[in-house]
């Protein structure tokens, strides 16, 4: 499996990336200055993520997400190493990702990889999405961040 950066913003592969985030108004945003990362196997794209360089010494993985029929075969941990690879490569200290309260294997997952927690935006999603959100049970409500050093 390859990963390689999207130059081309309509090879995005927007169905996959509005699983991960359903609001496609704050896609449609992020991905004007985000950079496009895909996980390729037989030419077809399996997993991607958005890089978006934010403040001073620091980028976000705004975006990531695998096929759902790829879920849980390691492209996740792949394409979080890949974006601390590339977070290094452009000189940067920290890398960020921020997901919701009722996220549970998200927030395992970024704490297997290394991410830590940093703080708790409360309120986010009721905030800037128009739709409630709901998973394993639970009123996706607040925002968790998450930090990594590089
Ligand atoms: N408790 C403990 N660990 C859990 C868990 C839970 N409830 N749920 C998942 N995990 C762990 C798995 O055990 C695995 O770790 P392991 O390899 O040590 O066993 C890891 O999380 C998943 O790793 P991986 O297979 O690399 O992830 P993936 O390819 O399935 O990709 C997502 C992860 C989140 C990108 C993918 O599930 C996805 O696209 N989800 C829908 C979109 C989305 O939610 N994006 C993120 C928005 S914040």
């Amino acid at each position: 499996m390859k990963i390689q950066k999207l130059n081309n913003k309509d090879t995005y592969p927007m169905d996959l990336l509005l699983t991960a985030d359903p609001d496609p108004a704050m896609v449609a945003k992020y991905i004007t200055n985000g950079e496009c990362f895909a996980a390729m196997e037989e030419n077809r794209i399996r997993g991607v993520y958005i890089l978006v360089k934010t403040k001073p010494e620091t980028a976000e993985i705004v975006n990531i997400a695998v096929q759902s029929q790829y879920q849980g075969k390691g492209i996740g941990k792949r394409l979080l190493r890949d974006a601390e690879y590339r977070t290094k490569a452009m000189g940067l200290k920290r890398l960020e990702i921020g997901t919701g309260n009722s996220s549970i294997g998200q927030l395992a997952l970024y704490q297997k990889c290394g991410f830590r927690l940093d703080k708790i935006i409360h309120d986010f999603f009721l905030e800037h999405y128009s739709e409630p959100i709901f998973e394993n049970g639970i009123a996706c409500r607040d925002m968790i961040r998450l930090y990594k050093m590089m």
